[in-house]
């Protein structure tokens, strides 16, 4: 069943966090210090989200990405999983993992049919990943990397594209879809780090990456995009890997928007910029039918914003810096 919303654009992809917890410290998601993670009890427990997701599949959604913070953190998660593969209306289930953890799991998580894993990796020195994370795991993650690979998962890399940090990273990270089937993403940098925007005006924008990337690949081509993708798509001819710019302050990708996103404390969000439309965890704890949970959903479904930058507006005026960590990427 086909699911939309007030402006016309159908949802069937639910970005779900596990948990706001972290092994990183990554700079554009997290301060260094003084984070305050969600009590556990205030966390959806692995049954509400079971149900939750049993009944957003009824409702239309086929896709979910499980995201965190970092969701190998969570204990069991590889148990919740095979739960999730098994729903009923579930066709694909992707996960965003930064890596750290994930290698043990990797044949497992092939063995039941996870779709695609996102591995984030912002740079292929092993001090800039320091710096960027502030913990010492880059060895750990080129592992996954590596274990993914050998597994035939299909593996995108995401980089998030930060002035004076990585920037000299964007043709070394390209130069892996020369020799591995990877699609490289470099993501314009959004003010979630728990702490507001780093910078005045944001020069890294998906222009900028473009422009980097065809100077010093001029056969460059463009390919077609998904109709639902964030990014723009592209290949170096001759390269098994393809390489994309995901446009995530400019947001240029809303008019076409398939997905909401659940937090890791039960929070409703239709839009990346909001800052929550509903507590469903809430109405779940009081006790909801599910007949009342997804006539819950259907409401917030009709009164998405409708596009991040109007998200962002109705968010400014509660003025709350949030950290990716909580939202879940
Ligand atoms: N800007 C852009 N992308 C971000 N991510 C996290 N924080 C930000 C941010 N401030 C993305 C990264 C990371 C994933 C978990 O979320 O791609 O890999
Ligand atoms: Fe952790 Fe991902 Fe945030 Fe980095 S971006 S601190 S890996 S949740």
């Amino acid at each position: 069943m086909p699911l939309f919303d007030n402006h016309g654009r159908s949802i069937n992809y639910l970005r779900l966090a596990v948990t706001d917890r972290c092994n990183l410290r990554c700079f554009y998601c997290m301060p260094a210090e003084g984070i305050s993670y969600v009590p556990k009890m205030e966390l959806l427990t692995y049954e509400e989200m079971e149900r939750l997701v049993r009944i957003l599949a009824e409702m239309g959604i086929s896709k979910v990405r499980i995201t965190g913070g970092e969701p190998f953190v969570r204990r069991d998660l590889v148990g919740f999983l095979h739960k999730l593969v098994g729903i009923p209306g579930i066709d694909e289930v992707h996960i965003t993992t930064n890596g750290v953890l994930t290698t043990p799991y990797v044949a497992e998580l092939k063995a039941m049919g996870i779709t695609s894993v996102n591995l984030s990796l912002d740079t292929f020195d092993r001090q800039r990943f320091q710096e960027i994370t502030r913990r010492d795991e880059f060895d750990r993650v080129l592992d996954c990397f590596h274990a993914l690979l050998d597994h035939n998962i299909p593996t995108k890399i995401n980089a998030v594209v930060m002035e004076g940090r990585n920037t000299q990273d964007i043709v070394p990270l390209t130069e892996l879809t020369r020799q591995y089937p990877v699609s490289v993403r470099f993501i314009e940098e959004m003010p979630f780090n728990g702490k507001g925007s780093h910078y005045p005006v944001l020069v890294w924008t998906h222009r900028k990456i473009l422009e980097v990337l065809q100077q010093h690949y001029p056969t460059i081509e463009k390919i077609p995009d998904s109709p639902t993708s964030t990014s723009y798509n592209y290949q170096i001819p001759g390269h098994q890997g393809t390489v994309g710019i995901i446009a995530a302050f400019s947001r240029t990708f809303c008019g076409t928007c398939n997905r909401i996103r659940l937090t890791a404390q039960g929070t409703l969000k239709t839009c990346l910029y909001d800052q929550g439309v509903m507590d469903i965890k809430k109405i779940l704890r009081e006790g909801a039918s599910d007949d009342l949970i997804r006539q819950a959903f259907a409401q917030a479904f009709r009164n998405r914003a409708k596009d991040g930058f109007e998200a962002e507006q109705q968010y400014r005026q509660q003025s709350v810096s949030e950290s990716m960590s909580t939202i879940g990427g």
